[in-house]
């Protein structure tokens, strides 16, 4: 599985710490490359890119809050971008939203809770219940 990775400057460190400690992923990424100041809908834009072209399967994202690059992404059709702030809602965000792009938000998370939301995220798979098919369905 591919995963795509991107941040704006406020998420860069956390970008580079994710793809140091997930070896074993095979990562394309997306940027920044580096600290300097840089638009987060720039990234979310390439992330849609990435993943409605097949690029990738999944996605992370990562801005300051984690707010700015969810709006941005969740613009895009087929692209549904959730930001994980507790271990259930990594759960449910796979489970029931079938989220295909982990958000997070840098100045707000501690990495140990990133770690375990994200862990959690890709072990579980989408439930493929009718009602969750049908509202996904329903997103357009
Ligand atoms: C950039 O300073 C900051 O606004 C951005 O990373 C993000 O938090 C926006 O939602």
């Amino acid at each position: 599985m591919k995963i795509a990775i991107g941040s704006d400057h406020g998420g860069f460190e956390l970008k580079e710490f994710l793809k140091n400690n997930y070896q074993d992923i095979d990562w394309f990424d997306i940027g920044t490359y580096s600290s300097e100041s840089c638009d987060y809908p720039v990234i979310a834009d390439k992330m849609a890119d990435v993943i409605n072209s097949g690029q990738a399967d999944m996605g992370v994202l990562i801005c300051g809050t984690g707010v700015g690059i969810s709006i941005a992404a969740n613009r895009h059709k087929g692209i549904r971008a959730a930001l994980l702030y507790n271990n259930e809602v990594a759960a449910l965000a796979r489970e029931h939203n079938n989220a295909n792009v982990a958000v997070f938000g840098a100045r707000v998370q501690t990495k140990k809770d990133v770690l375990q939301y994200f862990d959690t995220f890709l072990a579980t798979p989408f439930s493929n219940g009718e009602r969750h098919c049908r509202r996904i369905e329903l997103l357009g």
